[in-house]
């Protein structure tokens, strides 16, 4: 098991990234992601923007992660692209995660529904895309923490040769 998952926390926000106001996803998600004894290896905030989203996670894992957690992007407003920026770096992806999130959110808000959470592989990493709510975050990656020990060890292994 993969206790001391290296893990990047990606924040996702034009108006954040301008100053305009504080970044509470990010330290949300940090705190949730050490409370789970993972070690926050990297973390950074960028504006809603393929390139920046796509340099940002490319970036984390150079630095080792395995895991990157992002927080916002993933609604419905034009600016919200953090799935599409995933998609077309991603080798696959893992319905699974999403549907379980939404699932589960849509327990607690109807909003959940305009959500487009998503997992995705990059390289040998999870990349989970999380709402830019910061309880929405952390409650998100609650439901689905089960899962992702096992989900990094996998993409962590050697392949060997049969
Ligand atoms: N999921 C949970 N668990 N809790 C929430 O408060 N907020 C929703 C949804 N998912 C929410 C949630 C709302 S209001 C929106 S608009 C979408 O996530 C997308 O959020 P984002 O665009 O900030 O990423």
């Amino acid at each position: 098991m993969n206790a001391r998952i290296p893990v990047g926390i990606l924040t996702i926000s034009d108006r954040a990234s301008k100053g305009l106001y504080d970044d509470l996803g990010g330290p949300a998600l940090k705190k949730a992601a050490q409370g789970y004894g993972w070690e926050v290896a990297a973390d950074a905030l960028v504006a809603d923007e393929k390139r920046d989203i796509q340099r940002a996670i490319r970036e984390q894992i150079a630095r080792g992660c395995s895991l990157i957690l992002t927080t916002g992007g993933t609604g419905v407003a034009l600016r919200d692209v953090t799935p599409e920026a995933v998609r077309e770096i991603a080798i696959r992806e893992l319905p699974g995660f999403g549907e379980v999130m939404r699932m589960e959110s849509l327990k607690i808000t109807p909003n959940a529904i305009l959500s487009r959470n998503l997992a995705a592989v990059v390289d040998r990493a999870l990349v989970l895309c999380l709402p830019g709510k910061p309880s929405g975050a952390v409650e998100c990656l609650s439901f689905v923490v089960g899962a992702i020990p096992h989900c990094v060890e996998v993409l962590q292994e050697v392949p060997t040769s049969c």
